[in-house]
């Protein structure tokens, strides 16, 4: 772990980002599918609309059954301002949880069934970290403006530091139009915490030739003077499920299926964007399958319980894992298990709130601000 030294961030590094972390009691390790099925309609009902359940598109079935919205990270943030209702239970990770958290009513309490459920990408990027690198790279490039923009899959202090650096928010659907954002107002974006999302969007935009990658604790990687004059440094942060699929799967599914269309998420590979017919978000990946015709085969390159579901909410296509039995499941979503979800919804019968995501709010002000800065895109 490198020397780390914040010029302002009151903030750790920390695994699971909150302390009160609650684990599962022991009484509802084992419940049956049906025991807790039961028990979920019995506090669903006790609660009525002071509840509103999200389910994140990589959730598993357990939970996607029980969710009163199913989508991407940003829309079901959206969907829980939009709801009267006093609880939000977020079934996906951390930073959607948390950016939930910002953008709710103040009297709004939102709960994260598990709080192990930490994405690995957004903890490649903790603001700690961040500050200490700003701080290099501004110290060696003083005359260069540089813009930061981070990812939605980020937590909360990160999107405030940007907003404080004059920065903001992006989602896979926008990156481009945040990159043209801070390319207006500065002569260099600092991309957090993708690496390939980064990648992506240069080429998009043209800029391929502009990028440079910067893993400032890497002893090879180069130095912060070095990087300073570039474009668009991208931070060496990456998805594990993601960067698993490479341009054979591609070329594989294709010998398969010889009509497939390969629509990937834009978390993946350079390579593997390049080879796909079509790039886009859940949300993008979950309309393609929706709207297919009948007969026509989609060859899926994200999360496997996404493949999962739109092979069985729309049996009259032919959905394929891009890489087949060797498509990742996400660690971090895997964490909410329906158990968590009976035990969180049983807790708010009982006035007993668990597992309470609540960024501090000079912290929330500012994330919020990243965030609304990205809405005018
Ligand atoms: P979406 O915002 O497209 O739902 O993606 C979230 C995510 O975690 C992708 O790995
Ligand atoms: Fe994070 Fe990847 Fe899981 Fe998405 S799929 S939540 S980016 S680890």
């Amino acid at each position: 772990m490198p020397e780390l030294r914040s010029v302002g961030l009151e903030t750790d590094l920390s695994l699971f980002k909150y302390d009160d972390l609650e684990q599962l009691p022991e009484r509802y390790r084992e419940l049956s599918e049906q025991e807790r099925t039961k028990r979920i309609a019995t506090a669903r009902e006790a609660l009525g609309d002071d509840v509103v359940v999200l389910g994140h598109n990589y959730q598993r079935r357990e939970i996607v059954e029980h969710a009163d919205f199913v989508g991407d990270s940003y829309e079901l943030s959206r969907r829980a301002a939009e709801a009267d209702a006093e609880y939000v239970v977020f079934c996906g990770v951390t930073f959607m949880a948390e950016s939930a958290d910002v953008i709710t009513d103040d009297d709004q309490t939102v709960i994260l069934p598990s709080m192990e459920a930490s994405c690995p990408m957004a903890g490649m990027a903790e603001a700690l970290q961040v500050d200490t690198a700003w701080e290099k790279l501004t110290a060696a490039a003083p005359d260069s403006d540089v813009v930061p923009v981070t990812y939605m899959n980020s937590y909360a202090d990160l999107k405030a530091f940007c907003a404080e650096q004059g920065g903001l928010v992006c989602t896979s659907s926008n990156a481009h139009e945040a990159f043209e954002y801070a390319l207006d107002r500065g002569d260099t974006v600092l991309f957090l915490p993708d690496k390939h999302l980064g990648e992506n969007t240069a080429h998009r935009l043209g800029m391929a030739d502009s990028i440079v990658e910067w893993d400032p604790w890497d002893s090879d990687s180069k130095d912060a003077s070095a990087i300073a004059d570039a474009d668009i440094i991208l931070w060496d942060g990456y998805c594990q499920v993601h960067e698993r699929f490479t341009a054979d799967h591609v070329a594989t599914v294709r010998e398969r299926f010889e009509d497939a269309n390969v629509i990937v998420h834009p978390e993946c590979r350079r390579e593997v964007v390049e080879a796909a017919d079509v790039v886009g978000s859940t949300s993008t990946i979950r309309e393609a399958v929706a709207t297919a015709d009948p007969g026509e085969t989609w060859a899926i390159g994200t999360e496997i319980h996404l493949s999962n579901h739109l092979q069985r909410w729309h049996p009259e296509v032919n959905v394929v894992p891009l890489c087949g039995d060797a498509c990742m499941d996400c660690n971090a979503m895997r964490q909410v298990d329906p158990n968590y979800l009976t035990w969180v919804l049983e807790g708010l019968v009982e006035n007993d709130p668990h597992n309470v995501i609540e960024v501090p709010e000079r912290e929330a002000e500012l994330a919020e601000l990243a965030i609304e800065r990205m809405l005018e895109l």
